[in-house]
């Protein structure tokens, strides 16, 4: 594999792998690899490599069905099973449903649903390293997802909010999502900065979408920061957007961005299906309770 430099010139190494960067901060197009074949541990060495650098891989015509996205997830690690909104697919655990098609158009509070800046399963001890998406039925246009560089965030941030930042923990509560499932989990407080473990980059942790709390701090005072923080996290140059097309797969550092599901699609169906990826084995949720 070939370090490709931050342009948007292509480049091909020896194995015939193109890494096409989709912008200087975020994101590359991956050529020359057929995701339905079990890649060699070569192969997976090079990915994670890749996904160090460009934080999202995208690749696209693959039509890889639900056993290949598995085996693709194991040869990047262990395959994290997490209770997710939509389900597991019963034929093939592991597999996240990602779809809202049964959804009411609109919220109880009247609003229109949208999507959600979020981190995959932050909750746990420890989050998943990385997701793999998979487009299965995608509108004919809308339904694109978006992600930010967390890393880029942080070095962004000015020196007094690095300060005020500095040794905080936060808290992101899966709780209510796991014992409305009947599995009891407990509140954990993570370092809101962190050291990327790969690249040694100082990263933030928010999770927009699981009740952010800092330690500590008054609820008020908490939002004020989140709220801050999310200005900082979601600004166009840490983003990269994606337009979905038939047999197209995501795979992402969940380390090093967080995501965003864009809902514009109405009512049109939208069925993603999601991989977690683990570093090493984690107790899943059933050995838990
Ligand atoms: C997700 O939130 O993990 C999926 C994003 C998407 O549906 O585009």
């Amino acid at each position: 594999m070939t370090d490709t430099p931050a342009s948007t010139q292509g480049t091909t190494n020896p194995l015939e792998l193109t890494v096409i960067p989709s912008t200087p901060v975020i994101g590359a197009e991956i050529t020359g690899i057929d995701l339905r074949t079990t890649l060699t541990p070569q192969r997976g060495t090079e990915l994670r490599q890749l996904l160090a650098r460009h934080k999202v891989l995208f690749f696209r015509g693959q039509s890889t069905n639900a056993d290949q996205q598995l085996a693709l997830g194991r040869s990047l690690g262990s395959i994290l099973r997490f209770p997710s909104v939509r389900g597991e697919d019963p034929a093939h655990p592991g597999i996240q449903i990602v779809d809202n098609s049964e959804e009411p158009a609109r919220r109880p509070d009247g609003g229109r649903y949208t999507g959600g800046w979020h981190i995959d399963a932050s909750g746990l001890v420890i989050a998943p390293f990385a997701s793999i998406l998979r487009a299965v039925r995608i509108p004919a246009v809308g339904g694109d997802t978006v992600w930010a560089n967390l890393a880029a965030a942080y070095e962004g941030l000015p020196d007094d909010l690095k300060r005020t930042i500095a040794g905080l923990y936060i808290t992101h509560d899966v709780t209510r999502h796991f014992r409305e499932r009947g599995i009891d989990y407990p509140l954990l407080a993570h370092p809101i900065v962190r050291t990327h473990p790969e690249t040694g980059e100082r990263v933030l942790c928010v999770n927009f979408l699981q009740y952010p709390q800092i330690v500590g701090w008054s609820a008020e005072r908490s939002a004020e920061l989140v709220q801050q923080l999310k200005e900082e996290t979601t600004r166009p140059e840490y983003q990269v957007r994606f337009r979905w097309s038939a047999g197209a797969i995501a795979i992402w550092d969940n380390r090093a961005v967080h995501h965003y599901g864009i809902r514009d699609y109405g009512d049109f169906p939208r069925r993603m299906e999601r991989v977690l990826v683990a570093e090493s084995h984690l107790p899943l949720v059933e050995e838990l309770t």
